[in-house]
């Protein structure tokens, strides 16, 4: 069912747990994800990026995925990843969305809070969530994302969000998520992850009113992914390793076929790899073992 991820997240902080929010940038994805949540029975948000437009134009992507979240057994919210200009936003707001990533991080944190308020203005009693961002997002996607340049990621705390501005931005337009930088990263990490929990503890505490989100989930070590969450993250956006698991198991196959191997059929494998990756990231941020 179609649902409101701002109610989805004041259930996920009453019991311990975080919203897994995924892209899914095809019908193979998208089916894949939903069943995974499906099995594991926890709400998502299904996510389309606006730099996926050029690979799935919005237009033919939302319309799809709110049909299939409609059918879905469990809550989910579909969502807009990334969302980096009003004209965009606008657009997926007119296709159905209920939820945006509004994400002027790149801008002075006065102009974020302005341009995040002056969305709020335009859709705030449309009962639509709202997600911002203050402080960056390192980025390292396995391709040349869209043009996406990769970041230096010899020092990652060059790009913490500063708790201080995460308490103004928070208490100047009360957004539904923020997501910080603690050290994550967008795509591929160099080295072994490692998430500055006690900073994601300090913010926490100075934005007691708002969800807080983390990026760039695949990679991390689950048991840092369930630290996270008891230290307060809500929304847990996962993509690339979801994305990336097919790859090798359908080279194999095409590689070790005596003929021609039919599209149908390594789609077919792609979305059984794609569910199964899946239910093991949403386990992890369902925190049983914390939730028991
Ligand atoms: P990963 O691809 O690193 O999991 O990050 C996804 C993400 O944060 C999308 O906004």
């Amino acid at each position: 069912m179609l649902a409101n991820l701002a109610e989805l997240l004041q259930d996920a902080k009453k019991n311990n747990y975080a919203i897994a929010s995924i892209n899914t940038p095809n019908q193979i994805s998208l089916r894949a994800v939903i069943a995974a949540a499906e099995e594991v029975n926890i709400p998502i948000t299904i996510n389309h990026a606006q730099n996926e437009d050029d690979h799935i134009p919005i237009e033919i992507a939302v319309p799809l995925m709110l049909d299939y979240a409609k059918k879905s057994t469990v809550p989910i919210s579909v969502h807009v990843d990334h969302g980096l200009d009003m004209k965009h936003i606008m657009k997926a707001v007119r296709l159905g969305v209920t939820s945006v990533m509004y994400d002027c991080s790149n801008l002075p944190l006065e102009e974020n809070i302005a341009e995040v308020k002056r969305l709020m203005d335009l859709v705030g009693h449309l009962g639509i969530a709202i997600e911002a961002e203050v402080g960056t997002m390192p980025n390292n996607m396995p391709d040349e994302v869209h043009g996406q340049e990769r970041s230096d990621l010899s020092d990652l705390s060059v790009y913490y969000t500063d708790p201080k501005e995460a308490q103004i931005f928070c208490e100047q337009t009360g957004v539904d998520v923020l997501t910080i930088s603690f050290g994550s990263v967008h795509g591929m990490y160099e080295g072994e992850p490692n998430l500055n929990i006690p900073l994601l503890e300090q913010i926490r505490d100075l934005t007691p009113n708002t969800s807080l989100g983390m990026h760039g989930g695949s990679g991390v070590p689950y048991d840092q992914i369930q630290k996270a969450i008891s230290s307060g993250i809500r929304k847990i956006n996962y993509f690339t390793a979801i994305d990336t698991a097919p790859a090798p198991h359908l080279a194999k196959l095409i590689n070790e076929a005596d003929g021609p191997v039919n599209f149908w059929k390594l789609a077919d494998e792609a979305m059984e790899i794609i569910y199964e990756k899946t239910v093991e990231v949403l386990r992890v941020c369902k925190n049983e073992a914390a939730r028991a």
